[in-house]
């Protein structure tokens, strides 16, 4: 059968936000999970429009948020298709902030959110195939390739990690860090 292309440009999907007080922590930045849940919005609008289908969020990579967002900063969300499997689509976030005042823009962090499709009835379903248009969608989709062999080694060696670790004869790794063992909660009930 012939496969259904969509272009990558067809789902590109932005989102802006101005940062307001409601938003901010108790030291007065703005919370990671505010950021999240709005990136979870723009990977929903994004992988659903490619699929044609309501789309459910399977997994998120690379949330590091190099730098913090303020009050009063409008926040940029960038949402593209970076790779699609069968039912699968990995959507790239980028995400920018933006302070009128300073006339600043940073660059708070890129994530790539995995989103499954999902037919009427609750199961995985198929999503159109992608239409790599220039050489960074290609480079995209290669990179997601890669990140996701990356994630398989790296979950078959956490997996050997904790068959390996037993406690009593791998005591000795936490020589060094900020740890002592003890029964503190025991000892003072
Ligand atoms: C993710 C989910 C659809 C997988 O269902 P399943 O019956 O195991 O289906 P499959 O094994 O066919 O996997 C479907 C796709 O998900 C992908 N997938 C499953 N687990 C994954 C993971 N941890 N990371 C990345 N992709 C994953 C598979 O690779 C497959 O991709 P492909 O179709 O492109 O090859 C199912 O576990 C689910 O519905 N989870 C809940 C998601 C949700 O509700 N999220 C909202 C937050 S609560």
């Amino acid at each position: 059968m012939e496969e259904n292309y969509k272009p990558v440009s067809y789902s590109q999907t932005t989102l802006t936000e101005l940062m307001i007080p409601a938003y901010a922590n108790f030291g007065g930045k703005i919370h990671g999970g505010i950021l999240l849940s709005l990136m979870d919005k723009v990977a929903y609008a994004c992988a659903s429009k490619h699929a044609g289908n309501y789309c459910v969020t399977v997994s998120v990579e690379n949330v590091d948020f190099l730098q913090p967002v303020e009050v009063g900063e409008m926040v940029s969300m960038f949402a593209t298709v970076n790779y699609v499997g069968k039912s699968s689509l990995v959507i790239g976030i980028k995400v920018i902030a933006e302070d009128f005042k300073q006339g600043s823009v940073k660059h708070t962090n890129t994530s790539y959110f995995t989103m499954v499709a999902k037919d009427d009835s609750g199961k995985p379903t198929k999503v159109p195939a992608l239409l790599l248009e220039n050489n960074e969608d290609i480079r995209h989709f290669m990179e997601a390739i890669k990140r996701k062999e990356l994630k398989e080694t790296y979950k078959i060696e956490l997996n050997n990690a904790k068959t390996i670790l037993k406690v009593e004869t791998e005591k000795h790794i936490l020589e060094g860090e900020r740890c002592k063992i003890g029964f503190y909660y025991k000892n003072n009930k």
